[in-house]
């Protein structure tokens, strides 16, 4: 059966997240009683501020750990710490890491997701993050997908990332900086990885890389409502959505469950991108509806949100010299669509 020391000893290693100090450091495990005959742990912890969502994101990560060490229910209460702990632990501003999950951030997070995979989450996340950055912004891009990466070579990106001290600089692209865990991957090797190390890479992604001052940070997923989605959900309680879907009716049903998820998560739906729209001739400028009508309209409504816009099926140009292969350009028909996407969502996050 799980004892004391067990349940101690895994809470010390968490911070608190006011104070980046460990909960060993700030005497903040106050109480532990387990209830053996059914495996019940309950705990009392002290932290500097209750009540925030930095306290909901600890509380996750208490509840996971006790549950790991064989506990079937855990009862969790948090108190604050007296004014006279917190004046011994506080940490002056300047010495505080500053990272984008620390509190008071003002970068707006959009993670862009869909119910099913190939719908263009990345072609949308890439283009939008070029279409913000176009419009002034300071953005960056996580490639949240850790094992089917496609962001830099959708970008075109060569270069790799540069490791300085203990923190990893993005490799910039069009303006926006950009992460994938492409860029720590010997020649296109599969990731092979279980659940709870794709959540650290992806906290590493958020605290080891020097982001600076970020507008945006958009956050490609992986397909469907998987475990990346729930971490995302998790770390970025005031994260906000874009669903992609394709015009399919049946599609939209299936991007609905994704938003379905980000509701109940407290996600803030800010619109649908409805993608591969329909075909426009060159020839005669007549529209085809390849994959049906009416999908993006339909998930919208579903959603209690906004049609952002119809992209339709087109390549980009290509250019020899300078080559990302699924950036469209500014002048691109597509690149329009994506500069109206991208000015529509500013003023829907506009603090
Ligand atoms: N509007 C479009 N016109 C033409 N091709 C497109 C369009 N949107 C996406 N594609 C192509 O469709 C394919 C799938 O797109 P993408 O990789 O962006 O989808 P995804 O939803 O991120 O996929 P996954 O679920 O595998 O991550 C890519 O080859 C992309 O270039
Ligand atoms: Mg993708």
């Amino acid at each position: 059966m799980i004892t004391k020391e067990q349940v101690v000893q895994a809470l010390e290693q968490l911070t608190d997240p006011f104070l980046y100090k460990t909960l060993k450091e700030t005497n903040a495990i106050q109480e532990v009683t387990i209830k053996p005959e059914k495996a019940h742990v309950s705990i009392k912890i002290a932290i500097a501020k209750t009540g925030t969502a930095e306290q909901m994101q600890l509380q996750t990560a208490v509840v996971k750990l006790i549950k790991e060490l064989g506990a079937q229910t855990v009862g969790l209460r948090f108190t604050e710490l007296t004014e006279e702990e917190l004046k011994a632990f506080e940490v002056p501003q300047s010495e505080a890491p500053k990272t984008l999950l620390s509190p008071g951030t003002k970068t707006v997070f959009l993670a862009v997701a869909s119910g099913k995979g190939g719908v263009g989450k990345s072609t949308v996340s890439v283009n939008l993050a070029v279409a913000l950055a176009r419009l002034g912004k300071k953005v960056g891009i996580i490639d949240a997908d850790i094992y089917g990466f496609s962001v830099p070579d959708m970008m075109g990106i060569t270069k790799r990332p540069v490791v300085r001290g203990e923190r990893i600089i993005p490799v910039e692209r069009f303006g926006v900086k950009v992460i994938s865990m492409g860029f720590f991957v010997e020649d296109n090797a599969p990731v092979i990885w279980r659940g709870p190390m794709l959540g650290k890479m992806l906290n590493h992604f958020f605290t080891e890389v020097e982001w600076g001052d970020l507008d945006y940070l958009v956050l490609d997923l992986p397909p469907g409502t998987g475990d990346v989605a729930l971490d995302i959900h998790a770390m970025l309680p005031a994260c906000k959505e874009v669903i992609v879907t394709t015009p399919h009716p049946t599609a939209s049903f299936v991007a609905a469950r994704a938003g379905a998820m980000a509701l109940r998560t407290e996600h803030e739906i800010i619109g649908v991108v409805e993608n591969m729209s329909y075909f426009e001739s060159k020839l005669t400028g007549e529209k085809e509806y390849v994959f049906g009508q009416g999908g993006g309209q339909k998930l919208a409504e579903e959603l209690q949100t906004k049609l952002l816009g119809h992209i339709p099926l087109q390549q980009p140009d290509w250019n020899k010299e300078d080559f990302a292969p699924s950036v469209y350009e500014e002048e691109h028909q597509i690149g329009k669509i994506y500069n109206h996407i991208a000015g529509q969502i500013i003023d829907i996050t506009i603090q």
